[in-house]
């Protein structure tokens, strides 16, 4: 849990469910309805961020091993955590974070292979133990999810530039390794049932997943007795 007195909610899911596009609208949509919202996400929300990302997520990047991988995801968090989402927590906003700590145990911990409590101990001290309050997992078939995403590759920050639109240097990992991460969502979401809302994207419209993401959250806030800014917003 958060300890001050905003909210902290997260998105998770597999490469190609939608997350960023959801963050966006859900945030436009809460601060149509008066909340304060601040968006967050990893890696590369910040400007020391940005540069861990062109390294982590460049398909010229060559050689490098799953801890250093880890360990750069962990730096890249713990910038987010006192740079962005401790301020904005403690200012009573609604932060929304477009991956956080579960992205690393699903990537990292479970795709890579990595000791699931070495994970869990570094991201304790990237984080200083913060939690999300609710944690929505956009869940897609792997196949689908990695073919979107590599769709989509071109142009962006984590693109090399070399022509390989296909993806960054996740993206492009076998399919075997994305299963092994979605199957992780799906533990953690069952394991946690408390924290976690899942819905499946893989045959939804972005307008259909939006009005389910806006459901989930606006019944959380309403239930936490969240208050919104402006009481006089409307939708
Ligand atoms: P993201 O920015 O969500 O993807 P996109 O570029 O499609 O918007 O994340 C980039 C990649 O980084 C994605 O494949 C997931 C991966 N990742 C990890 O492997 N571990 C992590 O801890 C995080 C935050 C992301």
């Amino acid at each position: 849990m958060s300890s001050g007195p905003g909210v902290f909610i997260s998105f998770e899911g597999p490469d190609g469910g939608g997350k960023s596009t959801q963050v966006r609208l859900l945030a436009c949509a809460l601060a149509r309805l008066g909340y304060d919202c601040v968006c967050s996400f990893e890696p590369g929300g910040t400007p020391i961020g940005r540069r861990i990302r062109e390294i982590v997520l460049d398909t010229k990047t060559c050689g490098m091993h799953g801890v250093t991988e880890f360990l750069l995801y962990a730096a890249d968090r713990a910038q987010d955590v006192h740079e962005v989402i401790i301020p904005a927590i403690d200012e009573g906003k609604v932060v929304l974070a477009d991956r956080f700590v579960d992205s690393s145990l699903a990537y990292q911990g479970h795709g890579l292979c990595m000791d699931i409590q070495s994970v869990r101990a570094v991201n304790e001290i990237a984080t200083g133990g913060l939690r999300p309050d609710l944690t929505v997992l956009l869940d897609i078939d792997a196949a689908l999810g990695v073919a979107r995403a590599r769709g989509r590759g071109k142009g962006r920050s984590s693109d090399s530039g070399d022509g390989n639109c296909g993806g960054d240097r996740i993206e492009i990992r076998m399919l075997e390794f994305h299963e092994r991460v979605r199957a992780a969502y799906h533990e953690m979401a069952e394991r946690e049932p408390a924290r976690f809302r899942r819905i499946d994207v893989t045959e939804k419209s972005i307008e259909q997943v939006h009005q389910e993401v806006l459901a989930i959250v606006s019944r959380f806030l309403e239930k936490r007795g969240f208050g919104k800014v402006n009481s006089n917003a409307h939708s």
